[in-house]
């Protein structure tokens, strides 16, 4: 059985003050979540002080990004294992706005899971397609060509122990989910992906998220299907009763 995950990115939102007014807010809001691995993803500046405040409430936290080498002469770039020294236990990489506006490629987002991995974060590595390559018919070349080259030389053990979002880049921040048949379609190719490039174990371990204006009246159809096994919610995740509403889909 895969532990469902329910994880907020917080994007460029939110003061050090407004992060952990949220968080305790939220605290006791998903104290009775049970079997749900809950994540949030603040801005690099608040990891700190919102890991103490999350302490003792298995609230995990994320960063939003990482770089690839451990130290040295990198200016503005943040290395995996000073993530763990802020409280981090997950890491997004990869996420489409990366990929959009900074240069992200999936040469980077290999680079940058391998780090994750070995400095024993568990990487959220994101995928999806645009509405052009929906449209064109290239949605399973494009998620085929994102997960081969992003998981490039991982041990299926490596693998088995990720997190995949998939995240349709015109289901984000507008509204229009995914309906839960077209989540599914690409949530099972991307298991049949994994299946054929690292085998059984690592295609029944690997925990694929699909991400992409999840609300709480969406979540519980989304979470019904076979091949999803969480959420990663943007807007949604900024207000601690929608998130909550998210995190508690099964109670
Ligand atoms: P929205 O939930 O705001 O559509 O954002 C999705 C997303 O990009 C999460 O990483």
């Amino acid at each position: 059985m895969r532990k469902p995950v329910i994880a907020g990115n917080w994007k460029l939102f939110k003061s050090i003050g407004e992060s952990t007014a949220l968080i305790n807010e939220l605290k006791p809001l998903v104290a009775g979540a049970g079997n749900v691995e809950i994540v949030v993803a603040p801005v690099f500046t608040a990891l700190n002080r919102v890991s103490d405040a999350a302490s003792g409430s298995g609230i995990n936290l994320a960063a939003q990004d990482c770089f690839w080498e451990e130290e040295g002469a990198f200016t503005g770039e943040v290395a995996p294992k000073l993530l763990k020294d802020a409280g981090c236990s997950h890491v997004i990489i990869g996420h489409s706005e990366r990929r959009q506006y900074f240069g992200e490629t999936d040469a980077t987002v290999n680079k940058k899971t391998k780090a994750a991995m070995a400095a024993g974060l568990t990487a959220i590595v994101c995928v999806g397609e645009t509405l052009e390559e929906r449209e064109s018919g290239r949605t399973f070349s494009v998620i085929e060509e994102q997960i081969q080259n992003s998981l490039a030389g991982i041990a299926p053990e490596g693998v088995a122990g990720l997190i995949i979002a998939y995240e349709p880049v015109w289901a984000i921040g507008t509204g229009k989910t995914a309906s839960d048949e077209q989540a599914q379609e690409v949530h099972a190719f991307i298991r049949s992906l994994i299946l054929n490039l690292f085998g059984q174990t690592a295609s029944d371990a690997v925990r694929i998220l699909y991400g992409g204006s999840v609300k709480p009246d969406n979540v519980k159809g989304l979470m019904g299907q076979a091949d999803i096994d969480g959420a990663l919610v943007g807007g949604a995740s900024l207000k601690a009763d929608s998130f909550a509403a998210i995190v508690n889909f099964g109670v």
